[in-house]
């Protein structure tokens, strides 16, 4: 899974340590660089040490007391995740090369003081909010489909079409090669 770039991920206020341990772990997998919290409601250490996916041991995690103690890396464009009328839909969106994403709490919304922060604000088109982490995990799957390398969608329904090379050889029995992508 190789993508241009880096990014990393937090929540303002949050309020469930479920949904904080849910989005670190989801921020581990899509290859987050680092995670933090700011203001958090919640004993940060309980999820870090129920955490199986070792998220901890492996991403930087900052946890911040307030939007003022923020300190991103030089470069990195913080990107608000909140569902507002004036939001850029993510489908439309193109992620910085170089980015924060920041969700807001369960109950509640981005401050006016982090908002004030963001370089842009995107919201999941939808019906009505859904949880913290699924919205994390929703847009980290955007930016990993629209920056990853993967090979082009066919238009016929299905996979990219397969080249199947010395599929038959036992030395090399699952050896393929999609058509556009170098291995
Ligand atoms: C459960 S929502 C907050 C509740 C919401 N303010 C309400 O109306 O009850 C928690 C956070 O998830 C994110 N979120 C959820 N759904 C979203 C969407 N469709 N687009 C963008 N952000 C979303 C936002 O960061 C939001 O602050």
């Amino acid at each position: 899974m190789s993508m241009r770039g880096y990014f990393g991920i937090g929540v303002e206020g949050i309020t469930k340590e479920a949904n904080l341990g849910n989005l670190v772990r989801s921020a581990h997998a899509f290859g987050a660089s680092f995670f933090f919290v700011i203001r958090p409601q919640i004993d940060v250490h309980k999820v870090r040490v129920s955490d199986t996916s070792g998220a901890f041991d492996h991403m930087p995690f900052h946890v911040w007391e307030s939007v003022e103690d923020m300190d991103l890396p030089q470069g990195c464009q913080l990107v608000g995740i909140e569902f507002m009328e004036s939001s850029v839909e993510l489908p439309s969106f193109r992620h910085p090369t170089r980015a924060a994403y920041i969700l807001g709490p369960e109950m509640g919304d981005l401050s006016p003081e982090v908002l004030a922060k963001t370089a842009h604000v995107i919201k999941i088109p939808m019906k009505f909010c859904v949880n913290v982490g699924v919205a994390g995990a929703l847009t980290m799957y955007d930016r990993l489909i629209s920056m990853g390398k993967f090979a082009e969608r066919p238009v016929k329904a299905g996979g990219p079409e397969l080249l199947v090379d010395n599929a038959s050889s036992p030395s090399r029995p699952h050896r393929r090669k999609m058509r556009g992508v170098k291995e």
